[in-house]
């Protein structure tokens, strides 16, 4: 694989280009994505495939592991997440135990104590669990997995449910990142979307955190909340960066209010136009990088010198479930309602509900509800789409020795609407290769999404990224189903 090219001084996109190419669509965290999962997966077919694993090749291989929390006190308006809102924290013991229940069953399956090279906890508010409840989580957790002595282990923080004595906690059962929900630093933004918390707070936990030895700090931040002004954003970008976030991750705001009541608490006409949006967004694109921080796709900045950074100029990023990172990939056991594994060619969805979830583990059973075999063409269209998302760059020997397919025919469709993009300078098509450009990393979204045939199929072979009026674009980033419109697929 060629390293990537993008130069860090690359120039950043026009309006025009934002306009067109910034489409709302599937994050890819996972291919196909989760609006295409079935109801014809249960419980017993994810115990089988989870069975699967103990006695293959892959066994030997180490895994992550995600558990969602779902509680939050208080409701963000803009939120997309799958959460339950309620300040009795006493319903968080009882999820404890169900999650004690679940890893039982999943270990039954598994066999043994599998190696994990990487811990995510996110919500939801995972920091809505007490200090005594975190530290009987993660017993559970080192009772039925073997977790890597270097192993990644984040979680991510509401800012206003914590302090430094309980970030020490985090740090001494082994938590070594930490993601803080930001969103937007301006009064009146936060008042607008029922989310206070002052920038004096969050540096003074950014600053503790680096004392206290994390090894990564990530900031989320979204764009398009009501309220939002290019010059009320632009200083949030500004004070952000003054924090030194290893990473930040900028979400386009996903307005969805059929499907999130509380979104329906914002009012329509206090969401910035669409003009002023794109000027958010490249705003802060010039803003971050002017101020030492790399693009690294998909809405991710990350400092020059992060190994993220580094991994992304050398070619070596990968995606998973968290994003891009520099951990390949792997199977994914999660746990929690809402929570999606992947595991060999298999997803697998939880329930969405706490009763439904409490009652299938009652019974005995795993609480999934539905989910995926991949088919061939699935396993192909993922790895095109990875390569694309990851390398910037689709090589076809690699996937026709792989796949046993001929590239230029397999993807003949796909060629053609990727020509129009390179008269748009996003990609470079070469006889055996197909190039994202230094531009067309900004919008590797919507180059990805030209091989994802579940979305060319509902757009009706017609006019694919570059058409602003894609139908699919609620449904790619829905919930009962879609993709999140944030990092983790579990959001929704
Ligand atoms: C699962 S939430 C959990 C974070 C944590 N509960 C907090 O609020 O700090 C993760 C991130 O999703 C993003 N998010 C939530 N709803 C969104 C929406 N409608 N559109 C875009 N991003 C959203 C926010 O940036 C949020 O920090
Ligand atoms: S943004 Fe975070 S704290 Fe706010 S409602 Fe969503 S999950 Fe809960």
């Amino acid at each position: 694989m060629s390293p990537d090219p993008t130069p860090w001084d690359c120039s950043i996109p026009d309006a025009d280009l934002l306009r067109r190419f910034d489409i709302a669509g599937p994050r890819y965290t996972s291919y196909p994505t989760a609006d295409r999962f079935r109801a014809d997966s249960d419980g017993q077919r994810h115990g089988e495939v989870l069975a699967l694993r103990a006695f293959g090749p892959a066994a030997q291989q180490p895994m992550s592991v995600y558990v969602h929390i779902p509680f939050c006190e208080s409701v963000c308006y803009y939120c997309a997440c799958n959460k339950v809102v309620t300040r009795h924290h006493e319903r968080a013991a009882a999820y404890v135990d169900a999650l004690e229940m679940e890893m039982g069953l999943v270990r039954r399956r598994l066999g043994a104590r599998v190696l994990v090279s990487q811990l995510h906890f996110g919500g939801g508010t995972p920091t809505f669990l007490s200090d005594r409840e975190l530290s009987l989580l993660m017993a559970l957790l080192h009772r039925n997995f073997r977790l890597a002595a270097d192993a990644e282990v984040s979680i991510e923080v509401d800012p206003r449910t914590i302090d430094v004595a309980r970030l020490r906690h985090l740090r001494t059962l082994g938590f070594n990142r930490l993601s803080f929900g930001v969103q937007d630093f301006d009064p009146d933004v936060q008042r607008a979307v029922h989310r206070e918390q002052s920038v004096e707070s969050v540096a003074a936990l950014i600053g503790a955190s680096r004392d206290l030895g994390f090894r990564s700090v990530n900031v989320d931040l979204i764009y398009g909340l009501p309220m939002q002004t290019p010059a009320s954003f632009a200083r949030t970008v500004e004070q952000v960066a003054a924090l030194r976030p290893d990473r930040i991750a900028l979400y386009g705001y996903a307005h969805l209010p059929h499907r999130f009541k509380p979104q329906r608490r914002i009012e329509a006409s206090a969401l910035p136009p669409a003009a002023d949006k794109l000027r958010m967004l490249s705003g802060a694109i010039a803003g971050f990088i002017a101020r030492g921080y790399s693009y690294i796709g998909m809405d991710h900045f990350a400092l020059a010198d992060d190994p993220l950074a580094v991994a992304k100029r050398e070619g070596r990023l990968h995606r998973n479930f968290q994003g891009y990172s520099t951990q390949p990939d792997c199977d994914l056991v999660a746990l929690g309602v809402s929570a999606i594994s992947k595991v060999g060619a298999s997803f697998s969805q939880n329930v969405k509900t706490l009763p439904e979830y409490y009652a299938a583990l009652r019974e005995g059973r795993l609480p999934v509800e539905r989910g995926l075999m991949l088919d061939q063409d699935d396993l192909v269209r993922r790895d095109a789409i990875m390569a694309i998302m990851c390398q910037g760059r689709l090589d076809f020997d690699p996937i026709e020795r792989s796949h046993g397919i001929v590239a230029t025919e397999y993807f003949a469709r796909e060629l053609e609407r990727l020509r129009r993009m390179a008269a748009d300078g996003l990609v470079t098509l070469e006889p055996r290769a197909v190039q994202v450009t230094p531009m067309g990393w900004f919008f590797v979204r919507a180059v990805a999404m030209v091989f994802d045939r579940y979305l060319q199929a509902r757009a009706g072979q017609s006019d694919m990224p570059g058409a602003p009026s894609l139908t699919s674009t609620a449904a790619a980033m829905s919930t009962d189903g879609g993709e999140a419109p944030v990092r983790f697929s579990r959001i929704l």
